[in-house]
């Protein structure tokens, strides 16, 4: 499928769930990341495993948060199986609200949350991050893992992060972006395979939120390992080709082979940006 020039957001979201809610995606996710994951890791060695360096960078990022107790809430957004949210509640004891457009994912969630023992610290909400569920100042700290790439309406997600936030609350994120410098139309081939017209880039987050009341306090750019990423994840898919055709089917297999070397594609010709973000929302 591509992209229609005019995307409009309840179309890409309605594409996006059915995307997430597909067997053969869940099949894929679950058997490349073992089941908790679905973003970049940061590599230690290009062998390594998709699901240590994902494990990885939910610890990079957790790193970067300040210290939370017990009574803190968090919010993940776009929070794929809940990995992020199991591992934050496992560490600081704190409350996550693992946020999320596609139910088989929430369903595994609930499932995983359950056989940690995290029930009373975790909680999925099947929900869109366009139009976040409940009062403002519910959180302390908004989180997000490459989701925000799959809005048609990334200005709106972004007021409302503002609005569930606490007056100095934190926003922490990673998404794959375009460079602020990249030309137009390089990225087609990306962008149709998630059926979208544009990514957001660096510049675009630091505006809106720079508008929205909110300080940078800092960007670690790791785009090296978004190009490290998918060309792992498409060299283990490729080396269990006949386990995965099963799983997912041919066509499914031979399109995300093709979607994931534009992805290297493009991050070889340095079009794309990844890294973390941490903001704070001002007191
Ligand atoms: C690449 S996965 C990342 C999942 C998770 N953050 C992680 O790191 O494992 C992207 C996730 O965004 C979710 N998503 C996409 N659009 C969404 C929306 N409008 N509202 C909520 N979740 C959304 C999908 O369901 C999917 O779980």
């Amino acid at each position: 499928m591509t992209t229609d020039a005019c995307v409009d957001a309840v179309g890409v979201a309605e594409t996006t769930e059915a995307y997430y809610d597909s067997t053969e995606a869940d099949s894929f996710y679950a058997a490349i990341w073992g089941g908790e994951d679905i973003h970049i890791g940061i590599y230690e060695s290009p062998d390594e495993a998709v699901a240590t360096a994902s494990a990885r960078t939910v610890e990079r990022m957790a790193d970067a948060l300040p210290a939370l107790g017990a009574d803190a809430r968090v919010l993940d957004l776009g929070a794929g199986y809940g990995g992020a949210g199991r591992a934050l509640a496992s560490r600081f004891g704190c409350r996550v609200d693992c946020l999320n457009l596609s139910e088989v994912q929430n369903e595994r969630n609930r499932v995983l949350t359950r056989a940690a023992g995290l029930e009373d610290r975790v909680r999925v909400v099947h929900a869109s991050f366009e139009s976040i569920p409940g009062p403002e100042h519910a959180y302390d700290v908004v989180w997000s893992q490459d989701a925000m790439l799959h809005s048609g309406a990334r200005a709106r997600v972004l007021s409302e992060v503002a609005r569930v936030l606490v007056p100095g609350g934190h926003f922490v994120f990673t998404d794959p972006m375009q460079t602020d410098d990249c030309p137009a139309d390089v990225l087609q081939p990306v962008l149709d395979r998630i059926h979208l017209d544009s990514l957001a880039s660096p510049g675009f987050y630091r505006k809106h939120l720079d508008a929205l009341g909110f300080s940078e306090l800092g960007y670690e750019d790791l785009t090296r390992h978004l190009r490290e990423h998918y060309a792992s994840v498409g060299r283990q898919l490729a080396s269990r080709r006949d386990e995965m055709v099963r799983r997912c089917g041919p066509d499914y297999v031979t399109r995300m082979l093709e979607g994931l070397q534009h992805w290297v594609d493009a991050a070889d010709r340095g079009h794309l940006s990844w890294g973390i973000f941490r903001f704070r929302k001002h007191g």
